[in-house]
């Protein structure tokens, strides 16, 4: 059996919110007490994570004043101190209070967008002295559930001034920070702006200093939308906008499930792999699930666990189909290395493109041979070869 055990060289990392679910959702109250932010460091380190995230308020009390924002850091900066464990990445939370109920960077109310701003420029400051690189964007009650009531070109105009506004403080503040945008397509609100990761990338061409913000894919988001969050992370990568990534598991279009990583869309989570590993990520690997509100504690670590096992066991199935001989010879009968040539040689004219000699029915008789080259995908990921 080969070894699964997760290293710090993994680059695994847990949002402190993940653990420390405890079960609240629309239907039901808490399922789990609270979880100590130092103990989440303690038993993340022992079970192979490198870092840690967290949202302002996962760690401190909303309104919570100078004296006790430090009071609730100290023992966390303790535990990371202890455990070795980074703060690759933090996050803002704009949604929780009812303050936030129509939006922070998008709200109608001005008032609210200043306070927002506020929020997220303290936490930048405290995210820059933790030594995090990249910030989190999640816009989750950035949308509306009704027409009239958001203009949305307007509210498009306002995310831009906010992301602007925190660029400018980064450069300003000499803060070696990237910005983030997490799209997710709905809930909490019935439509989420920047729903995907195209709608993301393409917000993102508007901003003043754009090579500072790129994008958070989360897989259960792309896969809500109905869309291939592998396609999507490729993309991404494509555009240099790959900042930073949420791994977790979904079935398709329904509400987001947030589970373990490598539950839910299996073949999906085998090529999301495929295209971390080959891609040119070298970010964290970053979980943002939810262990189901039927566990215990004992239930939640064996959930953490399963991630970072899953993400390995799946690393290793990627490798080896990579590998396969038959593999090589599939992907050149399927002439997938012809698609990296381009259409026109260098310094070709249009006359000479126009003049060439081709057989579309010949072309058309022979098949692409696609269906061995997955199926030889498949049996690698059912473990038969
Ligand atoms: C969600 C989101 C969040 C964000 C987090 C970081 O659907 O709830 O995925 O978990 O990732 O708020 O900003
Ligand atoms: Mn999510
Ligand atoms: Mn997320």
């Amino acid at each position: 059996m080969p070894d699964f055990t997760p290293t710090r060289e993994d680059k695994f990392s847990f949002g402190l919110w993940t653990v420390g679910w405890q079960g609240v959702d629309v239907f039901g109250s808490a399922a789990r007490p609270p979880l100590d932010p130092a103990d989440a460091v303690h038993k993340l380190a022992e079970l192979g994570a490198y870092g840690i995230t967290f949202h302002d308020n996962d760690v401190f009390a909303f309104g919570a004043g100078a004296g006790e924002k430090e009071a609730a850091l100290k023992p966390l900066r303790e535990a990371l101190a202890a455990t070795g464990l980074a703060v690759p990445m933090i996050t803002t939370n704009l949604f929780s209070h009812p303050v936030f109920r129509d939006g922070g960077f998008t709200n109608n109310d001005r008032d609210v967008r200043r306070f927002a701003l506020r929020k997220v420029l303290d936490n930048l400051d405290l995210a820059a002295e933790l030594g995090a690189r990249t910030f989190v964007c999640w816009g989750g009650r950035e949308g509306a559930e009704s027409g009239a009531a958001k203009d949305i070109r307007a509210a498009l105009d306002r995310y831009a001034e906010a992301v602007n506004v925190l660029t400018r403080y980064i450069v300003d503040s000499g803060y070696d920070l990237r910005i983030a945008i997490e799209p997710k397509p709905n809930e909490p609100r019935g439509d989420i702006l920047l729903p995907t990761v195209g709608h993301a990338l393409a917000f993102i061409n508007e901003l003043e200093r754009s090579e500072l913000v790129g994008l958070n894919p989360e897989v259960g988001h792309e896969e809500m939308a109905g869309l291939n969050y592998a396609h999507g992370l490729a993309q991404a990568l494509w555009h240099g906008k790959l900042f930073h990534i949420d791994l977790n598991g979904q079935h398709g279009p329904r509400f987001d499930q947030d589970l373990r990583f490598g539950a839910g869309n299996a073949r999906g989570a085998f090529w999301t792999v495929d295209i971390i590993e080959s891609g040119g990520y070298d970010g964290p690997r970053h979980f943002d699930f939810k262990p189901p509100r039927t566990e215990d504690f004992d239930g939640v670590w064996a959930s953490t666990a399963g991630c970072m096992r899953n993400y390995l066991i799946l690393r290793g199935k990627v490798r080896a189909f990579r590998a396969d001989p038959e593999v090589q010879q599939a992907l050149t009968a399927a002439r997938v290395p012809e698609l990296s040539e381009p259409t026109l040689s260098p310094g070709e004219t249009l006359e000479s493109l126009r003049s060439d000699e081709f057989d579309p029915e010949a072309a058309a008789a022979s098949g692409m041979a696609f269906e061995q080259l997955d199926q030889l995908a498949l049996e690698h990921l059912y473990g038969v070869r």
